[in-house]
């Protein structure tokens, strides 16, 4: 038996102006239509930008619905959109923003594990690395990569024989 560590990598940031400029203006879009939320339930309002490589930003707010599994992340439905409008461009990063009127969001919101699955896929067929933004008022972390996020993912290769 052997023990092996995986190692997270990741960036701090206290807020949007130490982020460079292309990173700033994503973050910014995700933190700015997080006002469009739809979420009555959680009041957990999250704004989601995703910047493909021809420049366009696309954008999702999470949406939410009395049956609750019938709702969707801000980042799937800005990362669906972006794949739906523009099937042949690489996705570069994923900026997402979470504020609430009810409570403090005291930590980064971070991606749930299915939409990690889903920006896996996207980074897969890019062929590079997609950077993930995440934001609150609690501050800004970027990673490099889903990787960082969800090592041992399910991936293709286990589909084929
Ligand atoms: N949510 C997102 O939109 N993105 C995340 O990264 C985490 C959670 C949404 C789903 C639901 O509408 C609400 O936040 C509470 O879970």
């Amino acid at each position: 038996m052997k023990k092996r560590i995986i190692e997270c990598e990741f960036e701090e940031y206290e807020n949007a102006t130490e982020l460079s400029e292309l990173d700033r203006i994503l973050f910014l879009e995700a933190k700015k239509i997080s006002l469009n939320a739809y979420a009555p339930y959680s009041s957990f309002n999250v704004g989601s930008a995703v910047r493909l490589a021809n420049g366009k930003v696309i954008l999702g707010t999470n949406q939410e619905n009395i049956a609750y599994p019938s709702g969707l992340c801000a980042e799937r439905v800005a990362l669906f959109s972006a794949h739906t409008l523009f099937p042949h461009e690489k996705i570069e990063s994923v900026a997402v923003y979470a504020f609430s009127e009810k409570f403090v969001v005291n930590e980064v919101v971070s991606p749930c594990g299915a939409c990690r699955q889903v920006i896996a896929e996207y980074e897969e067929i890019s062929k590079q690395p997609i950077s993930v933004i995440m934001g609150s008022e609690a501050g800004i972390i970027k990673t490099y990569g889903v990787n960082q996020l969800l090592p041992f993912r399910f991936s293709s290769v286990g589909l084929k024989s």
